[in-house]
């Protein structure tokens, strides 16, 4: 049997067992999604939402890329932030990295990784660069890593506090709380790291009026 094959097989028996377990679990779940979490996370294996939470289908609704950026100008991670907090009315926007990034590695080295990777990495090289003085006083490599993906998780929150999307739900709803989260590779447990409640201001150059 070919690998892909067999994850069709356990697929089988997953969808089996749930039924044996409780005959309405599928039937509860096709018609309607009223997930409270939305999650950004980083697109590595090692990093599965559902399972380091304890979460089942249908509780957090999931986005992930590469070191679990927010980019201003990027529609997939926008479009999945406007349906959750416009449509799903999510209560919790929780982003989460993790220790030993690959993705942050690499935009602390001088490497080509070529064309779009190189885009990608330049938002968190623009990161380390407004943190420039704490990270060059940290000698150790790894401990430096680790605190540029506390850095790059906190910056990702104040990327969604940055947007309309964010704002104009803190104003009409005073929802969601924006939570930056980093788990342990090492020992699987997740470390809040920054948090900002709805309704939190931030720098006035980002704050729309009118909205
Ligand atoms: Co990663």
């Amino acid at each position: 049997m070919k690998s892909y094959e067999l994850l069709l097989e356990y697929n089988k028996k997953w969808a089996a067992d749930k039924t044996i377990h409780d005959p309405t679990f599928f039937q509860q779940l096709k018609d309607v999604q009223t997930p409270e979490f939305l999650w950004i996370g980083c697109s590595d294996s090692r990093v599965p939402p559902n399972e380091i939470t304890q979460t089942k289908p249908g509780e957090i609704f999931i986005h992930r890329n590469v070191a679990n950026l927010v980019i201003n100008t990027d529609v997939n991670v926008l479009s999945v932030l406007d349906y959750a907090v416009n449509h799903l009315k999510i209560k919790h926007v929780i982003v989460c990295g993790h220790y030993g990034c690959g993705g942050v590695k690499a935009a602390l080295t001088n490497n080509d990784f070529k064309y779009v990777l190189n885009m990608w990495l330049r938002n968190i090289k623009d990161i380390h660069r407004i943190h420039r003085n704490e990270l060059d006083s940290i000698t150790d490599e790894e401990a430096k890593v680790d605190r540029l993906v506390e850095l790059n998780v906190q910056e990702q929150v104040l990327n969604l506090a940055k947007s309309s999307i964010i704002q104009r739900a803190w104003k009409e709803d005073k929802r969601p709380d924006l939570h930056g989260w980093v788990y342990g590779l090492k020992n699987g447990v997740i470390n809040p790291v920054f948090e900002m409640k709805a309704g939190t201001h931030i720098d006035p150059i980002y704050e729309f009026e009118n909205l």
